[in-house]
């Protein structure tokens, strides 16, 4: 009999086409909906395998409706949507796409850097708004990239692609991470500070490290005071490690110059959120990884995964310890 698979969300063909060579498919077909929690409730009862994305909350109540469940293949890097330690109780194996979106969230980490320090988006409103009347020495006038000091927050593979690009850029490299990186420090010139340090120094933080119960609200209120009133946050990675309301008051007064925040504690974010009424916040929908290519290779990694592991085979990238027999 073939393994029974749900994938939560429309997915690009060849990936699914993949899957459907060897497993029976029930596929949540809409593009722009995530799936009913109650339809998944009902869906994980009896399949051996899920394929999902972030916006799908694999918890322990799902979990434990599950009766064959043995793997559930996240279509992203980042797992916190992904109750590991309750699949892993349960003999199910987790896993995710890191890598090959690596390159592309460094690229689009830097844009959304380069955009909010140099107000690329409001100065293009104003150019639509009409507002452009003439050429004024300090009209729209931003913080400079070149040489200036960025502050990583979490050194993972993606951390370690902003910092080439920073290089790039002949900015000074400061980063923070749970361990140190000695080949990356030589690689890309760059200084393991503490996190007070590289608060008060940095004129870009940037937010890159995993989401976890560690790093809820890493960047709140006392962080935000001990940053330059000149640097900009930048946060690619979840929304839950900067606390938004703590943002909201540093931006509101001044304490800090200016966020650029691809990623939100509730996404979507809601349209009434303070953070969208200041100017000086550039807002992007969670698209870090979406490139053409990219978004791609992630679907065929999960196809990959969930393949791997319902064959008995153990999948590259297992994000828990889960004894194949
Ligand atoms: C996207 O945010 C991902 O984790 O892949
Ligand atoms: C993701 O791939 C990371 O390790 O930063």
């Amino acid at each position: 009999m073939k393994p029974k698979v749900y994938i939560t969300r429309k997915i690009p063909n060849e990936a699914l086409e993949k899957i459907k060579e060897t497993c029976e498919v029930t596929m949540w077909n809409e593009e722009d909906q995530p799936v009913p929690r109650e339809v998944l409730k009902k869906e994980i009862v009896d399949v051996d395998g899920i394929y999902c994305l972030l916006t799908e909350s694999i918890d322990e109540e799902l979990l434990s409706l599950a009766k064959n469940l043995k793997v559930i293949s996240n279509m992203a890097v980042g797992y916190n949507n992904i109750d590991v330690q309750a699949a892993t109780e349960k003999g199910v194996m987790v896993t995710n796409t890191p890598g090959v979106l690596t390159e592309t969230t460094a690229d689009l980490t830097f844009a959304l850097l380069m955009a909010t320090a140099r107000r690329l988006i409001e100065s293009s409103d104003y150019l639509r708004d009409g507002k452009w009347q003439t050429w004024s020495p300090m009209q729209l006038t931003g913080q400079d990239i070149y040489g200036a000091t960025l502050g990583n927050i979490g050194l993972g593979r993606i951390g370690e692609a902003v910092a080439r690009r920073a290089n790039g850029f002949g900015m000074n490299v400061l980063y923070h991470n749970r361990s140190r990186k000695i080949e990356a420090e030589q690689e890309f010139d760059l200084t393991f500070v503490d996190k007070e340090t590289l608060l008060k120094e940095s004129d870009y933080v940037v937010v890159l490290t995993p989401y976890s119960p560690e790093t809820h609200n890493l960047i709140d209120t006392l962080e935000l005071e001990l940053m330059k009133n000149t640097a900009v946050l930048i946060n690619t990675s979840r929304g839950g490690i900067v606390n938004e309301d703590a943002l909201y008051q540093a931006l509101k007064e001044e304490k800090i110059w200016a966020a650029g925040l691809d990623v939100f504690e509730d996404e979507p974010v809601s349209l009434d959120h303070p953070l969208l009424t200041l100017p000086n916040v550039v807002v992007l929908p969670h698209i870090g990884s979406a490139s053409k290519k990219t978004r791609t290779k992630m679907a065929n990694m999960a196809a990959e995964h969930l393949l791997h592991a319902l064959q008995g085979k153990k999948p590259t990238y297992l994000v828990n310890e889960i004894d194949i027999n």
